[in-house]
């Protein structure tokens, strides 16, 4: 007797670096066939589907890019608003365009987050020298001025300490609308990812504690160590409350700071998370699998952790790859990147039954890595 017919989906992602390549590492397995977009021929996607190459907002790269999909998605939230909705008017896509809008704009990301209910920093929107002084008024010294728009890995962002740093600040063009923020005294940072699916089921994975270093995420572990169980079901609420309020499909992230009992919210990436990647080893299913079993109307696997794991990132400079290899138990990631100061090429996992060794092997990894990986 034969089951009902399983279709092998047709996922489309726009953007074709390690993000992409992941989710059709964690698509693969389940007969999905995947194509990406990027501007870039030698996009490290490529090896794992078929790579369009063009520019994202090209109707003809779309129109290429479009044909014979079942599904399309992103694996960054730049995406031109024009685009969206050109893939929108020909097939489903997810997560929805205007999910990604929210998250585009910082301030338009804050002010969703606090008509939710959850708490912020102190934050304002900048567009004038006027307004940058106001600001250091509201939000006291010293405040982060970041651009609303287009900023990673701590780009486009700066630490405002003293007077004279605001009338310098003044004294030089904005880069654009920015948003000023109180600099938050977090006694650390956390994420949750959680993943939302087309026909509206929901699955958290454990907290996670990261580490950045010069803005870059260098270290993640998880399940976050001492976390209550008030504190991990008050982030699973806060993530299906923000899942249902856009009504999302995908995987979402939600970078936090912990002050004390309190969490507030610093933002949202409407996709999978370089913290969310020890769940490729490190949980019963990955954010990659999740996210495309989510779009594609599958059931969701469990976010279940094994253990307790880590994951550290590859940043700059490739590291002696065999000694890593030579660890037992690291599970070495590399994205088909060329190295360059502060670009993330590779990402290293290990697993340990308990937080103790976890550590050890944590200062294992990281002694094998360039200067300067050291997380604190
Ligand atoms: N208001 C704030 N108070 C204190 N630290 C902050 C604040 N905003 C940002 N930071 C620090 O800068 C880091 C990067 O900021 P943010 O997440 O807003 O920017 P991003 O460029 O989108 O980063 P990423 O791409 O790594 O997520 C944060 O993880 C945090 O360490
Ligand atoms: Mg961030």
């Amino acid at each position: 007797m034969s089951g009902p017919e399983f279709s092998q989906m047709k996922v489309g992602v726009l953007g074709g670096g390690q993000l992409g390549r992941m989710l059709a590492l964690g698509g693969i397995p389940l007969g999905m066939e995947f194509r990406f977009l990027d501007p870039n021929a030698g996009a490290g996607a490529g090896q794992t589907g078929n790579l369009v190459v063009g520019a994202y907002d090209g109707t003809g790269a779309l129109e290429r890019f479009a044909e014979g999909l079942d599904v399309a998605t992103f694996e960054f939230e730049n995406v031109p608003d024009s685009s969206a909705a050109f893939l929108q008017e020909r097939l489903p896509v997810f997560p929805s365009p205007e999910a990604l809008r929210v998250s585009q704009d910082r301030l338009r990301e804050k002010t969703f987050f606090r008509s939710l209910g959850a708490d912020v920093p102190l934050f304002a929107g900048v567009t004038s020298a006027e307004e940058l002084v106001e600001a250091e008024k509201d939000l006291g010294l010293p405040f982060v001025l970041k651009t609303r728009r287009f900023g990673y890995d701590g780009k486009g962002q700066s630490v405002l300490r003293s007077s004279e740093d605001v009338k310098r600040a003044c004294s030089r063009p904005l880069e654009g609308p920015m948003i000023a923020e109180a600099h938050v005294r977090f006694d650390r940072e956390l994420s949750v990812v959680a993943v939302r699916s087309r026909s509206g089921e929901t699955a958290v994975y454990p907290l996670i504690e990261n580490h950045h270093r010069a803005g870059i995420l260098r270290l993640s572990i998880a399940p976050a160590p001492d976390i209550s169980q008030a504190l991990q079901r008050q982030a699973e609420k806060l993530a299906l409350m923000t899942l249902e309020a856009l009504d999302y499909v995908g995987v979402l992230a939600i970078e936090l700071f912990q002050q004390g009992n309190r969490r507030l919210v610093n933002e949202m990436a409407p996709r999978v998370h370089n913290s969310g990647h020890w769940t490729i080893e490190g949980a019963v299913c990955s954010q990659f699998e999740n996210h495309v079993r989510a779009i594609c109307g599958l059931a969701l696997g469990s976010t279940h952790a094994h253990m307790s794991s880590a994951m550290v990132n590859i940043v700059g400079h490739l590291p002696d790859v065999e000694a890593l290899l030579r660890l037992p138990g690291a599970h070495v990631h590399l994205y088909g990147k060329a190295p360059r100061p502060g670009r993330k090429i590779g990402h290293i996992t290990v697993l340990a039954p308990d937080h103790a060794s976890l550590v050890e092997k944590i200062a294992q990894v990281q002694a094998l890595l360039p200067q300067g990986h050291a997380s604190s």
